[in-house]
């Protein structure tokens, strides 16, 4: 009862051929590949020439999407929100009671419904007025509005983890989007040149101009002037600043920011380009031994007063410890570490950990030998809060290995676990996440799961956002007695 056979099929270039151990039950497709058949299917050798001959068929391919509406890029809005999902989950009243305060106020937003006498629908802006408006008159045992204390800086918070796909572009865009929802303005920093969050908040960016890149050529550019000036005195010649420097040194941050389709969230985008900076910047640490490139991105978005102007920062960064994660991580007050409960993502986050330490230490290091011996206060980093959260979790397989992981992290590792959602891969291409998802789309149990998962990934996050706010108040009311 063996029989052989094979089949062709014409309209893909690949033959496959079949051997039947027996029929009904087929051997894996690996066994009997035909080294002949093989050969026939290979191309001649690819040389570098041919890496642009892809990457062009790549951009016809593209821009035939793009004209097909199958892109990603063009301009995105935001759904609405209804009465039943603001005082479900955004505004914390009843719903008749909302219903009566915007009957006795009719200033107020009053929403639309999609049909006579149906359920008021509100954007997002309106959301954030009447959010306003209750924080304002209502209750203030309420918690309308969200702790902010007076005086204390936004707080910038990085994501990161060299270890790819284990979730940081999905937590910190959910936590942008819980944070914007609970009232909170948002500033989102991609520091990725995939440029994940930059297509999820529907960014623009032609090139490396329109990303981080700029703040951080300028904070060389300003490090060179004052080198230069330093050398003049010394009676050397200064470095020349080339066109593109001269260029970065007329930029501030507000050029490289652009709002998005949620009216609380701005973004600086990345795109490829923005690999760049990983070349560059080596370069100008050679050129200038003293420049701090790990203050760049901090510096600037101080001097130019953008933190001012937010509440929070949320900073992507790539699958890697390169310059501009580093950058991301000296500029956050809080990280997190996205990991899954499985063995491998286990033990490389334990070698991430070991990879910040000899690199912030070695940093650290690298300053104070110069800081003691000109009798300087040395520096050291510090961040206010440090978490590995655990994502896709789940909890009929992996109970045992995350009750370990914590036993070894104790506080380091955030109890909440951020479970596996199918709602992530389910929302449509122009919907990214369970925030922009129409909780109409899906049966309503399985979106009230998904929402409850990310919205305690957003409470995790929070809690720790306000234990970091309060430590400072407190500590700016003790230095003012
Ligand atoms: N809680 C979740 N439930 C289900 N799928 C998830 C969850 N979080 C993330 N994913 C999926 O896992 C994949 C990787 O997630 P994501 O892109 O956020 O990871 P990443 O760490 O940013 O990756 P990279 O290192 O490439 O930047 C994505 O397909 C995403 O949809
Ligand atoms: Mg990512």
């Amino acid at each position: 009862m063996y029989c052989l056979f094979g089949y062709h099929e014409e309209n893909t270039a690949h033959r496959a051929v079949f051997i039947m151990a027996k029929v009904g039950t087929p051997l894996p497709p690996y066994f009997n590949i035909d080294p002949d058949a093989a050969l026939t299917d290979l191309d001649l050798p690819t040389g570098s020439q041919d890496f642009s001959d892809i990457a062009e068929a790549c951009t016809r391919g593209r821009s035939d999407l793009a004209s097909r509406g199958l892109n990603e890029t063009g301009s995105k809005s935001l759904r609405l929100f209804s009465t039943w999902e603001i005082t479900r989950y955004l505004i914390p009243v009843a719903q008749a009671h909302f219903r009566r305060v915007l009957k006795q106020n009719p200033d107020l937003p009053q929403g639309q419904s999609e049909t006579e006498g149906g359920a008021k629908w509100f954007t997002l802006d309106e959301v954030l007025r009447l959010r306003a408006f209750f924080g304002a008159q209502g209750s203030k045992a309420k918690n309308y509005l969200s702790y902010r204390p007076a005086g204390q800086p936004a707080k910038m918070v990085a994501v990161a983890n060299f270890k790819g796909g284990v979730g940081k572009t999905s937590t910190a865009a959910h936590l942008a989007m819980s944070a914007a929802l609970d009232g909170y303005k948002v500033l989102v920093i991609d520091l990725d040149s995939q440029g994940s969050m930059t297509s999820i908040f529907g960014g623009q960016v032609e090139d490396e101009w329109q990303t981080a890149f700029p703040l951080l050529a300028r904070h060389y550019g300003e490090y060179l002037r004052i080198e230069n000036q330093r050398r003049l005195d010394r009676g050397d010649a200064p470095q020349p600043l080339d066109e593109a420097l001269g260029a970065a040194m007329e930029m501030t941050a507000r050029d490289v920011i652009q709002s998005t389709h949620w009216s609380n969230i701005d973004l600086i985008g990345a795109q490829l380009n923005l690999y760049w900076a990983e070349f560059q910047i080596p370069v100008w640490r050679m050129q200038a031994r003293g420049w701090k490139l790990w203050d760049a991105l901090t510096d600037r978005l101080e001097a130019d007063g953008v933190l001012d102007e937010y509440d929070l920062v949320f900073i992507d960064t790539p699958p890697a410890l390169g310059y501009l994660t580093i950058n991301g991580l000296a500029a956050a007050d809080i990280l997190l570490v996205p990991l899954g409960a499985s063995f491998l993502e286990f033990d490389s986050t334990g070698r991430f950990f070991d990879m910040l330490h000899s690199t912030f230490a070695s940093i650290e290091e690298g300053e104070n030998v110069a800081a003691r011996a000109l009798g300087r206060p040395e520096m050291a980093f510090e961040w206010d809060a440090v978490r590995a959260v655990i994502t896709r979790y789940d909890g009929a397989q992996q109970g045992e290995l995350s009750a370990l992981m914590q036993a070894y992290l104790g506080k380091t590792l955030s109890p909440h676990r951020q479970d596996f959602t199918a709602l992530i891969g389910q929302a449509s291409e122009q919907v990214n996440g369970i925030y922009e998802a129409d909780y109409r789309d899906f049966n309503r149990e399985t979106y009230a799961r998904g929402r409850e998962t990310f919205d305690a990934t957003y409470a995790a996050f929070k809690r720790l956002l306000l234990g970091v706010w309060r430590r400072g108040e407190l500590a700016a009311q003790e230095a003012a007695e």
